[in-house]
């Protein structure tokens, strides 16, 4: 089953967001499947997400500050998706660490990658001039954007299912986040 952890993003924002984002090109993320992932760890057997399960359950988990700082774009010369930002937080940082600890114990093996926490707005394939243009305008008129702090109250282990139409999220479990 393929599957990550994330932080879900409030629906006032995630609307917002795909409103700021709409583009005529690349594919958007709907703001129902917004989420800042903590670890993404593709396809696993469900015994290993039983047992991250188990072990999620069993810790106090705090609640990060996520606060929105701008827009921006993954991938430099070649935009890859576009973002928001969040700014970096302690306790988001421990937060991630704890769970890709957990995913290990786990037997669950991932990839070694810098932590840029965001949420991703759009994604893309090779852009045209035209809409490399497009996007530089976009971020030009809002790459400003930025949203108030907020704690979220959960984590969620979250199976991903790839069709034609994009990945279907089905949240598996919630997680409760002490204050
Ligand atoms: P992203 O938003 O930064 O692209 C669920 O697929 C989440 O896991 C995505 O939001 C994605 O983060 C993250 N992810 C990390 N590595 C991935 C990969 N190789 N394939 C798909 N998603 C990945």
């Amino acid at each position: 089953m393929r599957a990550f952890v994330s932080l879900p993003v409030p629906e006032d924002l995630a609307e917002r967001l795909e409103t700021l984002a709409a583009l005529r090109f690349g594919r958007a993320v709907p703001a129902e499947n917004m989420h800042v992932t903590l670890a993404f760890l593709d396809d696993q057997p469900e015994a290993s997400l039983q047992a991250l399960h188990e072990v999620l359950e069993a810790q106090v988990l705090r609640a990060p500050q996520i606060a929105v700082t701008g827009l921006d774009v993954f991938g430099g010369d070649k935009p890859r998706s576009l973002i928001a930002a969040i700014a970096p937080d302690e306790v988001l940082t421990e937060l991630r660490k704890k769970v890709r600890q957990a995913a290990r114990s786990a037997g669950i093996a991932l990839s070694h990658e810098r932590f840029r926490p965001h949420i991703t707005l759009r994604r893309f394939q090779r852009l045209s001039p035209e809409e490399r243009d497009g996007l530089e305008r976009l971020l030009a008129a809002q790459g400003g954007f930025t949203w108030p702090a907020f704690r979220p109250a959960e984590v969620e282990m979250v199976q991903s299912t790839l069709t034609q139409g994009g990945a279907v999220y089905d949240t598996l479990v919630r997680y409760p986040l002490a204050p």
